[in-house]
């Protein structure tokens, strides 16, 4: 199962086993990781599951939608070159060894 890290904004870091065919949100709602809200429960229609990607893995994540660069102009945190909706992030085994950043807010 790929291992997703999520370092928390003040550096805590969760290493979690995520099952492909979830999303990169599911796997921090699911093991009660605070720092993602996924209020809207992964429908592109909220931006509280917002996180950034580094850079050298941007290549092995799904290709963002309009829909998705839309709602990232509503995040609370400042949005970033690598902002993305965790929730629109499926897991697959390319993505094991993810590392995602989690805001300071989400809402
Ligand atoms: S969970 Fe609402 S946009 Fe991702």
């Amino acid at each position: 199962m790929p291992k997703i890290t999520y370092v928390s904004a003040d550096g805590d870091l969760h290493v979690v086993d995520v099952p492909i065919g979830t999303s990169v949100m599911r796997g921090a709602v699911g093991t009660g990781i605070d720092g993602i809200v996924a209020e809207c429960g992964g429908n592109a229609m909220c931006a509280t599951c917002h996180v950034y990607v580094p850079a050298e893995h941007a290549a092995s994540l799904p290709e963002m939608t309009a829909v998705e660069d839309e709602m990232l102009e509503c995040t609370v945190a400042e949005r970033r070159a690598t902002s993305r909706l965790s929730c629109q992030l499926r897991i697959t085994e390319g993505l094991d060894g993810l590392v995602v950043r989690l805001p300071e807010a989400q809402e």
